[in-house]
């Protein structure tokens, strides 16, 4: 089993290049499954879920070349899907990643059948399907729940109107990509506005699809026959990229923090930039780059995670991470997730003061951390984790880093190429 092993104390300088969005390539490879023609991916993130999705992937016969194309190496993946061999997502591959259920909006739609393992909850909730479901229902398919399945028929999807109970960000995917090959118009209200949606309605108006309305809470659909292939490159992953902001941020004190995002997108992570300005960083973006200063000790700063265009929660444990060695009280507020606090005893193991009640983690700001042994609980409980170890005075090892690589690509490697004392122990 990995460990990370990092010595803190050393400021972030230098440049990283920012990797496409996990959360977008996800339902876009999916997307795969909606033609018989070439879906050429660019700026795929290499990370252990996209590597799980293209293994399912394939055992429902999509045809996947990883090097597409000689002359764009960045060409990552192309897919297609000429025939069906398996409609089944089965429970092994689907309960090691929760996107799974995202090929059964597509499954439905182009084939008419689709039986997928219920994914099952993880370490920071439930995370029912109940919104995917019904949404489907809507839309006409005929859906059972047997033996921890969820079998879905449909000879034709119908366009119909759909209102969420709650935001719902994969379910919002689901319900578009069925609704672009169902007969008639599909509303979908109270729709997610992440810009992953917005990625993804893309690449479906790229592949023939007739959407409106991404990334406002009302997209409308009107379905085609059918989907051709096409390119489409993966946009910037915008919680990795607030990841580095916090982790420059965090280590300024140790001499000033200067740090350039490359290949990233500004416009997207608005809410969390503000944020870190609020605390005392100094941020400039413009196009494709965004550059953090800090030199100081920041100002401990709330936040309550919400849907996007507010503060989002895959930021919140890396912001806590921030918050516990600012100057002041600060009180953070989960909104999202019902159990989205597991990286809270792991950082008071390396010193943080840090009190939770229901929904809220009060964190006061300790003048330091100290280096220990901690463990990774999930994906960004582990990201905060290495933040506040960049911090630690000493040595700070982190295990069950299986958690880290799911969502991020390389990171260690990134992070000690911009000064961080950071490697990989097995
Ligand atoms: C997506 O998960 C992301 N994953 C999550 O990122 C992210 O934290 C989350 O959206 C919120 O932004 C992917 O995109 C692959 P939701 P998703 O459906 O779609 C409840 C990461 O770290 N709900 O928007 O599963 C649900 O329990 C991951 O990269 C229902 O009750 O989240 C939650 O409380 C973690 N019934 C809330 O809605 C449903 O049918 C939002 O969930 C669906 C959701």
């Amino acid at each position: 089993m990995d460990k990370l092993l990092i010595r803190g104390g050393q400021p972030l300088r230098g440049e990283i290049s920012i990797s496409g969005a996990k959360n977008a390539a996800l339902p876009i490879l999916c997307a795969g499954l909606m033609t018989a023609e070439p879906l050429v991916l660019r700026n795929v993130p290499r990370l252990q879920d996209i590597a799980s999705m293209l293994r399912l992937l394939r055992q429902h016969g999509v045809k996947i070349d990883e090097a597409a194309t000689v002359r764009d190496p960045e060409a990552v993946v192309a897919l297609a899907t000429p025939t069906l061999h398996s409609d089944e997502a089965p429970y092994d591959i689907v309960r090691t990643m929760r996107a799974s259920i995202l090929v059964l909006g597509p499954l439905l739609a182009r084939f008419g059948s689709a039986k997928v393992s219920l994914p099952g909850g993880c370490a920071i909730g439930a995370r029912p399907v109940d919104q995917h479901i019904k949404g489907l229902q809507k839309l006409g398919a005929e859906i059972t729940i047997e033996h921890g399945y969820i079998h879905a028929k449909a000879k034709r999807l119908k366009g119909a109107r759909i209102v969420t109970d709650m935001v719902t960000v994969t379910g919002t995917e689901n319900l578009m990509m069925a609704a672009a090959l169902a007969d008639g118009r599909t509303v979908i209200e109270n729709a997610a506005r992440e810009p992953e949606v917005v990625d993804l309605a893309n690449c479906l108006i790229a592949m023939g699809a007739k959407i409106s309305g991404a990334g406002t809470d009302r997209i409308e659909i009107d379905g085609v026959e059918a989907l051709h292939g096409a390119e489409h490159a993966i946009v910037p992953d915008r919680i990795e990229t607030g990841t580095f902001l916090c982790a420059a941020a965090a280590t300024g004190v140790f001499g000033g923090s200067d740090l350039l995002l490359r290949h990233a997108a500004p416009q997207t992570l608005q809410a969390v930039i503000d944020k870190l300005a609020e605390a005392g960083a100094a941020i400039e973006h413009n196009g494709d780059w965004i550059r953090i200063r800090a030199e100081r000790r920041l100002k401990a700063i709330s936040v309550r995670t919400l849907p996007y265009p507010a503060f989002p929660t895959d930021m919140q444990a890396q912001f806590m991470a921030l918050d516990c060695t600012a100057e002041g009280t600060s009180v953070l507020t989960e909104t999202i997730f019902e159990n989205r606090f597991m990286h809270v005893p792991e950082l008071i193991r390396l010193g943080a003061d840090i009190a939770i009640q229901d929904d809220t983690a009060v964190v006061k700001g300790v003048a330091g951390l100290s280096g220990a042994a901690v463990m990774a609980t999930d994906l960004r409980a582990s990201a905060s984790l290495v933040i506040a170890g960049l911090v630690a005075e000493g040595e700070t090892t982190i295990s069950r880093i299986y958690h880290l690589d799911r969502g991020y690509e390389r990171m260690e490697g990134k992070l000690a190429a911009v000064g961080a004392r950071i490697e990989r122990v097995s």
